[in-house]
């Protein structure tokens, strides 16, 4: 029983380190993959486009990401206009947390990466409606054959009019609600001063009535008296 047990129990041991050799060789697998398909990867993120406002400033966005490490690594980014690719900017990065130096070959561009982020982004100030299009975040590590990697992110320029257009509508409709409701309140107003007229009136008149009986009365006592103090 007993060494059946250790028996039993030897198993799932070796089938551990069975799985373990296997996890391990799917890992090895996975590196060697991705080192002789994408060594290098370079993204703009999640989302690959910004809507931005003519005249805002807006951030390109590129991160690079290595596994077998760079050296030397160029990147660029590219403004594709109708098929023409304009260089904005280029640099060299000479090592892992060293910062390139980048030139600027394209008006309101501004180099905001670190390479201790391995952050390629850049910033593109006072945005027109001539802007718009695609940008090509691009990047070559000659420690893998100088291999191209590249991502596209897209900018779309909006009109701030649209917002004032909006806020315009609202204004409007707040404004004509106000009012509509302001009538609802001026008539009901209307009515409840017009329904206490009548209440204060109705009152009145039973004040007068009253208010007549009384002096009716206080005549015909004060009569009363008068007549009274003359007899004293
Ligand atoms: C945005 O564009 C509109 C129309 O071309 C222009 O009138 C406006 O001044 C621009 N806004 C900025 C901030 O440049
Ligand atoms: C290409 O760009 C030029 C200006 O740079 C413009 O005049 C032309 O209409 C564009 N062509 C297309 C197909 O968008
Ligand atoms: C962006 O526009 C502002 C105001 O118009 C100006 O002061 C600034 O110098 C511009 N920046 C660039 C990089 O052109
Ligand atoms: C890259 O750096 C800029 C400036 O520090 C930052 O705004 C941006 O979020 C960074 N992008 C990524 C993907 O980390
Ligand atoms: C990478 O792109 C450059 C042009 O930007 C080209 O000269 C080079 O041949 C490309 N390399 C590969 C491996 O495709």
């Amino acid at each position: 029983m007993d060494p059946r047990k250790s028996g039993s129990a030897g198993v799932p041991r070796s089938a551990r380190s069975g799985d373990a050799v296997h996890v391990a060789g799917v890992i090895l697998a996975l590196c060697v993959g991705v080192w002789y398909s994408q060594a290098l990867e370079v993204s703009v993120g999640k989302v690959h486009f910004v809507e931005a406002m003519n005249g805002s400033t807006v951030l390109l966005p590129c991160t690079y990401s290595s596994c077998i490490g760079i050296k030397n690594l160029y990147f660029s980014w590219h403004y594709n206009k109708n098929g023409t690719m304009d260089k904005m900017c280029d640099g060299v990065i000479p090592a892992e947390g060293i910062e390139p130096h980048v030139r600027i070959l394209w008006p309101r561009v501004e180099f905001i990466g670190s390479s201790k982020t391995t952050n390629i982004s850049i910033l593109l100030w006072n945005v027109t409606f001539d802007d718009e299009g695609e940008y090509t975040c691009f990047a070559r590590n000659p420690k893998e054959k100088n291999r191209n990697h590249s991502a596209i992110f897209t900018l779309i320029v909006v009109d701030e009019l649209k917002e004032v257009d909006n806020t315009v509508t609202i204004i409007i409709l707040s404004v004509v609600g106000g009012i509509i409701g302001l009538i609802i309140v001026i008539m009901v107003l209307k009515a409840l001063v017009l329904f206490i007229i009548r209440k204060v009136q109705e009152k009145n008149k039973e004040c007068l009535v009253s208010s007549s009986g009384i002096d009716n009365t206080e005549n015909g006592l004060s009569k009363a008296e008068n007549k009274a103090t003359p007899k004293a």
